[in-house]
């Protein structure tokens, strides 16, 4: 079989992709890609996939799964990884996947789904701080408020339900008892039947130093967690994962494609906090360059509901470091020169071990500067024998880049780096 492989997407995840991907051998086309993704070589068009062929197809973000392409590509005989519309809504709607879990009896937080302001207030006055409001629809990680101030909470929830905030995504919202502990990103590679695991990986949600300010797609990560064993993996897969997909089967759906847990820690043991139905992003950036398998051979195997190993980890250690654009995430500024790069899209003065991955970077003219043109623009990539080296080697690799009024938090794996066993 060749290994055509066409990655739709345009963002971090679907560079980090087509990296591994074409570092394994693959041939790659990314649609609709990125100035930036072309840039170290990889081929980008901008065709609908169902215009194009390879051997595999992989779906990176939440949106054209919920939209139902991989039931378009699958309608073609193509071979998808990624779910239908139908299992897509694990993500594409809370409420759903509230229904889900407590079907499964899957530990997660109590919930109330709410569509009108005087129950959103009456059901937050009967909790304790935090208080935790998402929209049900996608949201891209920002539909979340997490506060311990009841009024901030009851005006959030308001604003929600009248439309002020993320378009219609609001028009019904859930609330959600608060929990407490580290989070963990779990992210699992399914056949329809069965779900196989990838290193555990921790992503920082909040845009500044200190897990403080506004919720975002991910400032950062790094994997794998240290103090999380392959038994606790395999214990996290027996309560959480499995079951969803069981859960999923029962009710008809053969969901084919990565299943990605965000777990809660909690003194009283892990909880489902969401589920979305792809690679993290930036957890990919992460996961990735930690698989010794053969990548290629492992996504058809589950998109063609035929797998039979898990990914074999390496024993070494990633970080990556995002780089946003001023603004972000409420109101990103596009535009501003990006220094640092090559024309290849890399450092300048490249560093052995890092690599920059383009998340929303434009060029005005074929081999000119790269341009902000998201709200995460790059992150910065590193690998090493242990998360400190790594972490030390995307930090390197940051201080070379600037952009008015880049933002970085600078303590991405701090802590994980310094509990290191050495
Ligand atoms: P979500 O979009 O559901 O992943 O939520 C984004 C972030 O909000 C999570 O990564 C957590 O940091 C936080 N969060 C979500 N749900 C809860 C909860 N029930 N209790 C405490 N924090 C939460
Ligand atoms: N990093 C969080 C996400 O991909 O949703």
């Amino acid at each position: 079989m060749s290994r055509r492989v066409v990655i739709v997407g345009s963002g971090g995840r679907e560079h980090a992709l087509a990296l591994a991907l074409t570092a394994q051998a693959c041939e790659v086309t990314v649609t609709p890609g990125s100035a930036g993704i072309a840039a170290g070589g990889i081929a980008v068009v901008d065709t609908p996939s169902t215009q194009l062929d390879a051997d595999l197809f992989i779906i990176g973000p939440e949106a054209p799964l919920v939209a139902g392409e991989a039931d378009a590509l699958r309608a073609q005989g193509k071979l998808v990884l990624g779910p239908g519309a139908d299992g897509a809504q694990l993500e594409g709607s809370k409420a759903f996947m509230k229904d889900l879990l407590a079907e499964a009896s899957i530990p997660t937080a109590g919930y109330w789904t709410v569509e009108d302001p005087e129950a959103a207030a009456a059901v937050l006055a009967g909790l304790t701080p935090p208080y935790v409001i998402k929209t049900d629809g996608l949201a891209a990680g920002k539909g979340v408020l997490v506060t311990d101030d009841l009024d901030e909470a009851i005006h959030d929830a308001a604003d929600k339900l009248a439309g002020r905030s993320f378009g219609g995504a609001g028009s019904r919202i859930v609330i959600e008892e608060g929990l407490t502990g580290p989070e963990c990103s779990l992210i699992a590679l399914c056949d329809g039947h069965r779900a196989v695991a990838f290193s555990t990986a921790q992503d920082f949600k909040r845009a500044l130093d200190g897990d403080h300010g506004p919720n975002t797609g991910g400032m950062g990560a790094y994997a794998p967690m240290p103090g999380i064993t392959s038994e606790d993996v395999a214990e996290l897969m027996a309560t959480c994962v499995q079951p969803t997909l069981d859960a999923l089967r029962a009710r008809g759906i053969d969901y084919r494609g990565l299943l990605y847990a965000g777990l809660m820690l909690t003194p009283v043991g892990p909880k489902v906090i969401e589920f979305n139905v792809r690679f993290g992003d930036p957890e990919t950036q992460v996961l990735l360059p930690l698989v010794e398998s053969d990548l290629f051979d492992l996504f058809v195997s589950a998109a063609a509901g035929e797998l039979s190993a898990a990914p074999t980890p390496s024993n070494l250690a990633c970080v990556t470091v995002v780089l946003a654009a001023k603004g972000y995430p409420d109101n990103p500024i596009k535009g501003a020169l990006i220094t640092g790069l090559g024309i290849d899209g890399q450092l300048s003065d490249p560093i052995e071990g890092v690599t920059v991955i383009h998340a929303g970077t434009i060029r005005s003219e074929a081999q000119g500067p790269f341009i902000v043109n998201g709200g995460r623009v790059l992150c910065v990539t590193g690998r090493a024998t242990t998360l400190r080296e790594a972490r030390d080697l995307a930090y390197q690799g940051v201080a070379q880049i600037s952009f008015e009024g880049m933002q970085v938090r600078s303590d991405i794996a701090a802590k994980a780096a310094e509990g290191e066993q050495s």
